[in-house]
């Protein structure tokens, strides 16, 4: 399947994961949403560095919050889900964060599509408007 010219929203793209697929989206033609999480810095974490920023619609928000998600996957033809809290010692101290994030922002992101695809190829989870 080839994601030339196809809207795509990927969240966690201020991370490491996201940052990099983010930058072989758009490489490919992709019309690129980048999710970051919202800081009082703006700043947009490993995005920062990627070098066809300009190519690329950058939002900010949070995936705790069911409304943003859905209003920034209307008019999309794919989501890619990267947004996550990864560190595990910090998971002890807060668990809740971790539930919030990983559990209730992955629902609130399947909840904004309509259909989930698994890519053969990556393993990653593939979520996609129809
Ligand atoms: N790094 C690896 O080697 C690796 C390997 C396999 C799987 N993964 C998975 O890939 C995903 C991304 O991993 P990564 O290494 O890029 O992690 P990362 O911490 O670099 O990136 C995750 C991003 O999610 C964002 N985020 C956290 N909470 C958020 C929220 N509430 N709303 C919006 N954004 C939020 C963070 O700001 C962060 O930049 C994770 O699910 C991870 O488990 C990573």
């Amino acid at each position: 399947m080839s994601l030339a010219k196809k809207r795509i929203l990927v969240t966690g793209t201020d991370g490491f994961i996201g940052s990099h697929f983010t930058e072989m989206l758009v490489r490919t033609g992709a019309k690129v949403r980048a999710l970051s999480l919202y800081n009082s810095f703006n700043n947009w974490g490993w995005l920062e560095d990627v070098e066809v920023l300009s190519d690329i619609e950058i939002v900010t928000g949070d995936i705790r919050d069911a409304h943003f998600v859905k209003k920034i996957s209307r008019d999309v033809d794919m989501i890619f889900h990267l947004a996550a809290l990864i560190a595990i010692p910090y998971s002890y101290v807060a668990p809740d964060n971790y539930v919030q994030t990983n559990i209730g922002g992955t629902l609130n992101v399947m909840q904004a599509a309509k259909r989930v695809l698994f890519s053969p190829k990556t393993s990653l989870p593939i979520y996609r408007w129809e």
